[in-house]
């Protein structure tokens, strides 16, 4: 394997889990992530915002809070106010969490976020001390016009801040079609569209080579081989498979 930025493996949990199943599956989680000697990779599950906290509380009861990380899966721009509804970045560090998912599709769609507003919320998620997993992907669509690239370059381009580097941020491209459809690009697509990525990013930042660039999309311990081996491919985000200890487990273990 090629050298390069230690992968991550996230899962996004969307709005899945109350605190019984979760405990289960979290520990379980635990006991596969603490087999190895040492793990070749970061784990991260980004749970409800409501489980955050218990998360943590599992995780060190489980001696396995050094081996997987939390993240929540959205944050406020601001600090703090009269938001009613909204969580901000500081809040997701206080109950536990070292990472945030934004600007994902659904998040996107749902709630009409912009490039702007991203940018703005991942702002806040560097100040609050987060590492972001920032979310780009075309819509079936945009790929049937040949706007893939051009859609994904422009998301990043306006979704970035200044004051992003490897250390604080992480790019995930996930093919608005290939989330929760059980499809994925061919591997020569994802490769290609992660080189561009990875050109776009070296081209603005001087650690452009160090950011992490996760897939997302129907990722599964079947297909997850043939996807992690992809150059440029520096781990994926997990949706569906995340839910499942042992699926996840199978999807990191790639990597592990
Ligand atoms: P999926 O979701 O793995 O269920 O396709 C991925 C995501 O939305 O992050």
């Amino acid at each position: 394997m090629a050298k390069g930025p230690v992968p991550l493996i996230a899962g996004n949990w969307k709005m899945n889990g109350l605190r019984k199943g979760a405990e289960a599956e979290i520990r379980k989680l635990a006991r596969l992530a603490l087999k190895p000697k040492k793990l070749h990779c970061e784990l991260v599950i980004c749970p409800p915002a409501t489980l955050l906290l218990a998360m943590q509380g599992w995780l060190r009861t489980a001696r396995a809070d050094r081996r997987i990380a939390l993240g929540g899966q959205d944050c406020h721009a601001a600090p703090s106010g009269a938001h009613t509804g909204d969580i901000s970045a500081q809040m997701l560090k206080d109950a536990g969490a070292s990472h945030v998912i934004l600007g994902h599709s659904e998040r996107r769609q749902d709630h009409g976020e912009t490039d702007a507003t991203v940018a703005a919320k991942v702002a806040a998620a560097h100040a609050a001390k987060l590492t972001a997993i920032v979310c780009v992907g075309e819509t079936l669509a945009e790929r049937e016009d040949g706007q893939a690239e051009a859609v994904v370059a422009r998301q990043i381009a306006a979704s970035l801040p200044e004051g992003s580097r490897a250390g604080n941020t992480v790019i995930a491209y996930e093919p608005v079609w290939a989330i929760g459809t059980g499809r994925t690009p061919a591997p020569v697509d994802v490769a290609r569209m992660h080189d561009r990525i990875r050109a776009i990013l070296s081209e603005r930042f001087r650690d452009g080579e160090l950011f992490r660039i996760l897939y997302g999309g129907s990722v599964k311990p079947g297909n997850a081989p043939d996807l992690l081996r992809i150059a440029n491919v520096d781990g994926a985000l997990v949706g569906g498979a995340s839910l499942v200890a042992a699926d996840f487990w199978g999807i990191a273990r790639v990597r592990a």
